[in-house]
């Protein structure tokens, strides 16, 4: 049977010495692979109205478009800093050293639209809190977060605090 776990590699050291990174690209370049995540991070979210599905550079992309069109919804890239092109909002957030910033066209969702956040990991949550302030500052409405990987270690979800539903395929 196809389990997930087997086609995400552990790559030590990577990018710093000391950190275990949970590689994906295997499950990625696997035709059963990819749809089953795809799936799975898509089902618990059907017939919920969702309208725009939001993700962010760069891994959020691979899944999020997926995940819209399994969804009948529209897809909605928030981008590193300078690469979106009309009006946008940025937020800025602490990083371990330093801090990064992400922006979203400000037309892209509006008040009232129900939105679907994904991610490919959440670990610490700071790049999905970002997300989600931008996405809520708009006034759209967050009906939950779905990811591939939660590290619960990391306490992402406490990070993100609040009521959204989060949905993690896999935790390590
Ligand atoms: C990775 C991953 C998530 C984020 C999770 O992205 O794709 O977006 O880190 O970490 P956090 O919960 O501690 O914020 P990264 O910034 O490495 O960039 P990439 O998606 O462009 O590879
Ligand atoms: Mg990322």
């Amino acid at each position: 049977m196809l389990q997930l776990t087997d086609l995400i590699r552990d790559i030590p050291d990577f990018p710093k010495p000391g950190i275990l990174f949970k590689d994906i690209t295997p499950l990625l370049g696997s035709p059963a692979g990819l749809a089953l995540a795809v799936e799975m991070m898509a089902s618990p979210y059907r017939g919920q109205g969702i309208q725009k599905v939001c993700g962010a550079e760069s891994r959020g992309f691979i899944f999020g478009t997926a995940i819209a069109q399994a969804l009948s919804a529209g897809f909605v890239p928030i981008r590193k800093p300078g690469k979106l092109p009309a009006e946008t909002k940025a937020i800025s957030y602490d990083l371990e050293y330093g801090s990064d910033t992400l922006e979203i066209h400000a037309d892209a969702v509006h008040p009232g639209e129900k939105i679907l956040m994904v991610d490919d990991l959440l670990a610490t949550g700071g790049t999905m809190k970002a997300c989600c302030d931008l996405v809520s500052g708009i006034g759209a409405e967050i009906v939950g977060i779905t990811v591939l990987i939660e590290l619960l270690a990391l306490k992402g979800r406490e990070h993100i605090g609040g009521p959204i539903d989060i949905h993690a395929v896999l935790e390590f």
